[in-house]
């Protein structure tokens, strides 16, 4: 099987490489071209295109010009298109709301336009999001109505809606995986769950003092990323092109993710969190809870990974990143709940290593 994945680089684009790279696919990814590398969530899957039996290629192209990827899509002929380029950020949306409606919105259009073009057989997958239900009422589920909130969700509302047409009109595999927030060492650094628990690991090192957010009370059901990709894939492999909603079914507010994360490290939020209106979006979306029935029915798709474990994990990692020991009850939390096909960060960590290591002995005893 070939899948070519937009935003191959981004946290889910990367974590979704490593997933069908492990079930036997050749992946095919754009990337965009930059003037220093952008491929760091990638480097410990990527190959030398030139050695036998490699199979990851990236290609460059931009999701705001349509040849390229018409020019991408036809030579690498997939089985599978992952569209998840976006311009993904929705506080960032309100400051370049034209660009998020192109490289977002249109984006879409021009990938599926290219496929109907060409006439290729493909399964489409769109990477909408829960963002799009903005002010409508939690728990949200497929029949929910979209009423977004940003330059973001409206960009997202006009790519769902041009994959169901596609779908509807020309007959192609077209499906949508509505997702609800998720997180990982690989989240982007200015989301807020990521913001908080690096921020933890540098006041842990003495290098930051304070840590300055937005709207503590808004309520997101978060859940762990590599699970999600998973679901992507299932998404792709149902007889029938569909959409679905994807979450944990639990919200919690970004205080609370604040309060435990910076409790399991024995500090208390409080002292450290400053709110700054800066980070406050001109319209919010309160509320986020998946109402999952439809997945777990259809998919048999189930998270594992729970919210404080995510926090955990998350935590961990960050030290990690910057030379700490970690608490440890995150990665232990991997190894139990997930010994999955993922990598802890980028890199396996000694600490990982130690622990396989102590598995492996165990059972050879
Ligand atoms: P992310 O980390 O921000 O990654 C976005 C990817 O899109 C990056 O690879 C980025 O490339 C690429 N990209 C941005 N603009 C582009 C352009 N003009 N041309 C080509 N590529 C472009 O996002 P993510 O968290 O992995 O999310 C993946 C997708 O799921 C996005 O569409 C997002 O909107 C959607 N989504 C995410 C969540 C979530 O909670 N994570 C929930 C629902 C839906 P660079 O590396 O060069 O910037
Ligand atoms: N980023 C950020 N930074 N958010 C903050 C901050 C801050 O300093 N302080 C409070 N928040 C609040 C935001 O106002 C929002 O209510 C919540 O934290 C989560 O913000 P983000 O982590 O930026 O995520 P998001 O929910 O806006 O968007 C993410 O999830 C969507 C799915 O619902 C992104 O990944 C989108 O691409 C995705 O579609």
């Amino acid at each position: 099987m070939r899948a070519l994945v937009t935003g191959v680089t981004g946290q889910d684009g990367s974590y979704l490489t490593e997933f069908l790279l492990s079930r036997g696919y050749e992946v095919h990814g754009i990337i965009r071209r930059a003037s220093s590398f952008n491929t760091q969530r990638l480097d410990h899957v990527y190959e030398d295109p030139h050695k036998r039996g490699a199979r990851l290629f990236l290609h460059y192209g931009d999701l705001c010009y349509g040849e390229q990827l018409t020019n991408i899509i036809y030579s690498s002929q997939p089985d599978e298109i992952y569209h998840l380029g976006a311009q993904s950020h929705v506080k960032v949306s309100f400051d370049i709301p034209e660009y998020t409606g192109d490289a977002t919105g249109l984006g879409t259009t021009r990938i599926l336009q290219a496929v109907w073009r060409s006439g290729i057989k493909t399964r489409f997958y769109q990477a909408s999001s829960s963002e799009m239900f903005g002010s409508s009422s939690p728990p949200q589920n497929e029949k929910t109505p979209f009423q977004p909130r940003s330059p973001y969700g409206a960009a997202k509302v006009y790519a769902y809606w041009m994959a169901v047409n596609y779908r509807e009109a020309y007959d192609l595999f077209a499906c949508n995986g509505i997702l609800f927030n998720h997180e990982s060492p690989r989240r982007g650094e200015t989301f807020v769950t990521r913001k908080i628990t690096r921020a933890i690991a540098q006041i842990l090192c003495g290098k930051q003092k304070k840590l300055y957010l937005g709207n503590l009370e808004a309520k997101r059901d978060w859940g762990y990323a590599p699970e999600y990709v998973q679901a992507m894939w299932l998404i792709l492999q149902q007889e029938q092109p569909d959409d679905y909603v994807i979450g944990t079914g639990e919200t919690h507010s970004v205080k609370e993710f604040a309060e435990q994360a910076f409790g399991y490290v024995g500090l208390d939020w409080r002292e450290y969190v400053e709110v700054d209106s800066k980070y406050v979006r001109p319209t919010e979306v309160d509320a986020l809870l998946a109402d999952t029935a439809k997945a777990r029915d259809q998919l048999s798709w189930e998270p594992k990974v729970t919210f404080p474990e995510l926090v955990r994990i998350m935590v961990d990692a960050d030290m990690e990143a910057v030379g700490l020991k970690p608490v440890g009850e995150g990665i232990r939390i991997l190894q139990v709940r997930f010994s999955d096909w993922h990598q802890w960060q980028i890199s396996v960590s000694d600490v990982v290593r130690s622990l396989e290591g102590a598995a492996m002995e165990k059972q050879h005893a």
